[in-house]
């Protein structure tokens, strides 16, 4: 359930009309909503609740603005970064740094540094040699740093290719059954308080089955870390629980996921943790765009629009479906391909589809645009970086301005020698 909702036939974020904000902001431009986030955080809290103890962190590469995490640090969600960017996000944001978890494959010397400077809770290592490197700076500091070993579980978590991160062949985590040993190893270093494991198959998972398989595994290695002498106190479940992008789509909910996971980690005594973006997020925002013209085509009318692959990019790299709607639908429907100004031919939203009828000027908004849309935006084409609002009831305000190509030109230099 989100907040985008039509009122007296005008799409409206919560109690404001969107028509107003693209008076006032204009187009393209992102729209969250506060009552929509919160929404979703309860909602994937109260999905825990037969699962004991619980540590959450939200995924912040999911979405990083530093409105959307001040919000989600007030519903008692940590942040799980992947970087020393996110991880100064996170701070800034107010998350406090023991409910911060540094996950990512390739941490580097300065962010385990810095990770240390600021005391972040727990580091999610992806290697032997990653958790060396840790345990050095932090003996030199004469300090432990609390980690767990990430574990790749060899499972297919049956989503798109590019965002699918537990199968062997995937560049994350130890491969389980080396885990042991590697374990073993890395809990003997002095700067090191290795106190469980971590996991994460992928993102948009559509069914429970595959993590279900993963946690299972995970259950069996935590008993034979244990039989092994190891003490283990927390593991890190991951995210990857899908979203709907089409009306009829029906992922496996909050309380479908939570009970699952009650039921398979029931006697682990541990701290679960979890680290959810695109359930969060995903919903709570959209993209709203201005239609510039529209060009008749060979199969169908081509809908050209102010918004491009480089506001929104997952249509282009994971030919991802983001449901597209006329702010003031006539009810009318039109088949048409919905197309961006890039030159480049993947820049297209959606492929001659049936979509509400628009004509040049009239606003549309791509949904479920909340997760992984503005975050991965960039300027290609010297195009600006999209601005992001955040409405809360009837108000709203720029949580992130439109940076325009002089602001990004003023950080280019010409060297004098070609002057
Ligand atoms: N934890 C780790 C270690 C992750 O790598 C990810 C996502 C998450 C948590 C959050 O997963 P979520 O709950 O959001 O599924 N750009 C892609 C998604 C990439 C996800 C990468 N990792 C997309 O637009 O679909």
């Amino acid at each position: 359930m989100d907040h985008f909702q039509l009122k007296d036939g005008v799409l409206h974020a919560e109690d404001v009309a969107l028509p107003d904000i693209a008076d006032q902001i204009g187009t393209p431009v992102y729209v969250y909503s506060r009552a929509t986030l919160e929404r979703h955080a309860r909602v994937f809290r109260e999905g825990l609740k037969d699962a004991g103890k619980v540590h959450l962190a939200f995924a912040v590469k999911s979405n990083p603005n530093l409105a959307v995490l001040k919000i989600l640090a007030n519903q008692g969600y940590g942040a799980d970064v992947v970087s020393g960017g996110e991880l100064q996000r996170a701070l800034a944001a107010g998350m406090k740094a023991e409910d911060i978890v540094f996950s990512g494959v390739g941490k580097s010397r300065a962010e385990l540094t810095l990770g240390l400077d600021k005391a972040i809770g727990q580091f999610n290592l992806e290697s032997e040699e990653e958790g060396q490197m840790l345990a050095e700076i932090a003996a030199a500091r004469g300090e432990k740093a609390s980690a767990t070993l990430r574990v790749n579980p060899d499972v297919d978590a049956g989503t798109h290719a590019k965002i699918s991160t537990g199968k062997a062949e995937n560049k994350f985590g130890v491969a389980i059954d080396v885990a042991p040993d590697i374990f073993a190893r890395l809990s003997k270093l002095e700067g090191l308080n290795l106190r469980g494991v971590a996991v994460h198959i992928g993102s948009q998972l559509q069914k429970l089955d595959p993590l279900e398989k993963c946690y299972a595994r995970m259950g069996q290695l935590v008993s034979d870390l244990r039989a092994a002498g190891h003490e283990i106190t927390h593991v890190d479940l991951g995210g990857g629980l899908g979203v709907p992008y089409k009306p009829e789509e029906n992922p496996p909910s909050p309380a479908d996921y939570g009970a699952m996971v009650a039921r398979v980690t029931k006697g682990w005594d541990v701290t679960l943790m979890f680290e959810p973006g695109r359930v969060i997020a995903g919903n709570s925002g959209v993209m709203m765009t201005q239609v510039i013209r529209i060009k008749p085509g060979v199969n169908s009318d081509f809908v050209i629009v102010d918004a491009a692959m480089n506001d929104l990019m997952r249509p282009a790299i994971y030919d991802a479906w983001h449901h597209f709607e006329a702010v003031q639908p006539t009810g009318d429907t039109m088949t048409a391909s919905i197309v961006g100004p890039i030159c480049e031919s993947s820049d297209i939203f959606a492929k001659e589809r049936e979509v509400d009828r628009v004509q040049t000027d009239d606003l549309g908004i791509f949904r479920t645009a909340g997760a992984y849309g503005a975050t991965m935006a960039n300027t290609y084409n010297s195009r600006p970086l999209v601005p992001e609002v955040l409405v809360d009831g009837d108000k709203y305000a720029v949580v992130a301005e439109r940076i325009e190509p002089a602001t990004i030109m003023a950080a280019e230099h010409v060297p004098d020698w070609l002057k």
